[in-house]
């Protein structure tokens, strides 16, 4: 069963405005840092609070997903990820995102078995990609089928019955790897592969992206636990831009599938899961090695506009804990391939040894994040740049419809609606076209 999320009061805060007083309750979960609860502030004071971007609002209880930027520590359900990493399944994590605890062997099995069971899209969905243009963004077609999906299980949409939201998380979990799979067939013209539900997840997967019906499929374990592994890193990271977004849009009681739509159009951002397309795309216009001194004195330029993609983060002031998996299952993956040379890969080292020694970058605490080194990984495994995102996609829909899960079932959940500054013109009256200048 899920934990229900519950902070507790450990303090009081007071704020002090002119001749009145508040005193606002702080409120602390099991780690983290402590919240000041500030919902009866415009009752007591009169006033907002202002946070544009959020970086100083936490926005919800959640007991799913624990981060400490500064210690560089990210936990799932508390189990630290470097340990589920190197000893879970995707599947396994998805079941314990979802619901708390990890499975015992009948349950995994019952939860394996569930989902892909659910594999296989609406035949009728087929149709739905020949509206695309053969070089539609992988994205652009995840964001639209994915939104479709509510007018093809119209039966699963009733967020306020939990069977259905239970069938609906398991769609949506089983049918993204297919909808992944397709959208790069459709983009390369080759026929779309069913999914084999014998296989795992990740192979599955592997299987409906590589094969061909005109050649034998032989799926490449060492590679199939790497794809398991880059699931498992990207798989959930607490209230992120993308799981705010799914958050924001579930809060008004929209069908799941609309709201995880919502979350793949934000992930696709390049400050967010764009990131992975985005550092090959840095690579590649840096060249060689030499280029390095030029580009990082670029970054440093405030007037450039350029950003070492792949670096820096709003919450790890400190290694990210899965860009240094990342970086372990890239030369694992390098190593089965028999890629001895990787120009992208020595590029990367190198750009990441110079800028962890710069003083720009140690003073502002920016580090590698996940996405420094999976597009190199996604790059040797075949995947074209583009696909990047679309995989990471892949990976947070188990996050975003366990958070999407959580709040559905948090009886406090009510429509989010922030406030704010208002700076545009005070009240006037209308002028007719005719008396306008
Ligand atoms: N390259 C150069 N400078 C950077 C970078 C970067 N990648 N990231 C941050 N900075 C600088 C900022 O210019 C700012 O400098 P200043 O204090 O002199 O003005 C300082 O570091 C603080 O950065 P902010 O932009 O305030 O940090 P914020 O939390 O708003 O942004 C973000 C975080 C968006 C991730 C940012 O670091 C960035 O754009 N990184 C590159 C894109 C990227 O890799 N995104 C993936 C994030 S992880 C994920 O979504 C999976």
């Amino acid at each position: 069963m899920a934990q229900t999320a519950s902070s507790k009061q450990v303090g009081t805060a007071t704020l002090t405005l002119g001749d009145k007083t508040a005193s606002l309750p702080v409120l602390g979960g099991t780690l983290g840092t402590d919240c000041v609860d500030v919902r009866k502030l415009q009752n007591e004071l009169g006033v907002f609070t202002f946070d544009p971007s959020y970086g100083a609002t936490a926005s919800c209880e959640s007991s799913i997903t624990y981060i400490d930027g500064d210690e560089g520590v990210l936990l799932h359900r508390g189990y630290p990820i470097d340990q589920l990493a190197e000893n879970s399944t995707f599947l396994e994590v998805a079941y314990l995102l979802l619901n708390g605890e990890l499975p015992n062997k009948a349950e995994l099995e019952k939860f394996n078995s569930g989902v892909m069971r659910h594999t296989m899209l609406h035949e009728q969905i087929r149709s739905f990609w020949s509206g695309f243009r053969r070089d539609a963004h992988p994205m652009a077609m995840l964001c639209s089928v994915v939104g479709a999906m509510s007018a093809f299980y119209p039966d699963s949409i009733n967020v306020h019955d939990e069977r259905q939201r239970e069938i609906s998380a398991f769609r949506m979990i089983a049918k993204i790897p297919t909808i992944t799979a397709w959208a790069h067939k459709y983009n390369v013209g080759q026929p779309f592969v069913y999914p084999k539900n014998e296989y795992s997840y990740a192979e599955n997967f592997l299987y409906m992206f590589h094969a061909v019906p005109a050649e034998d499929y032989k799926p490449n374990p060492i590679l199939t636990a790497a794809m398991d592994r880059i699931l498992i890193l990207h798989a959930d990271h607490e209230q992120n831009a993308s799981t705010s977004t799914v958050r924001l849009a579930g809060s008004t009681g929209a069908n799941p599938f609309a709201c995880i739509a919502a979350g793949i159009a934000s992930l696709w951002g390049p400050a967010h899961g764009g990131a992975n397309e985005a550092v090959l795309k840095m690579l590649a216009e840096i060249g060689h090695k030499d280029n390095i001194p030029e580009f990082i004195k670029q970054v440093k330029d405030k007037n450039s506009g350029v950003k070492l993609m792949g670096f820096g983060h709003r919450v790890y002031k400190n290694f990210d804990p899965r860009a240094k998996i990342m970086q372990k299952t890239c030369h694992e993956v390098l190593g089965e391939l028999g890629i001895k040379d990787e120009p992208m890969l020595d590029l990367a080292i190198e750009l990441e040894k110079i800028a962890l020694e710069d003083d720009y970058f140690v003073s502002r605490k920016l580090y590698p994040n996940v996405d420094f080194y999976s597009g190199i990984i996604l790059k040797a495994m075949g995947f074209p740049t583009q696909m990047f995102t679309p995989i990471f996609a892949l990976a947070r829909t188990v996050g975003w419809i366990s958070q999407w899960k959580e709040m559905m079932e948090d009886p406090s959940n009510r429509i989010s609606r922030p406030r704010q500054i208002y700076t545009g013109a005070p009240t006037r009256d209308y002028v007719p076209l005719e008396k306008r200048g």
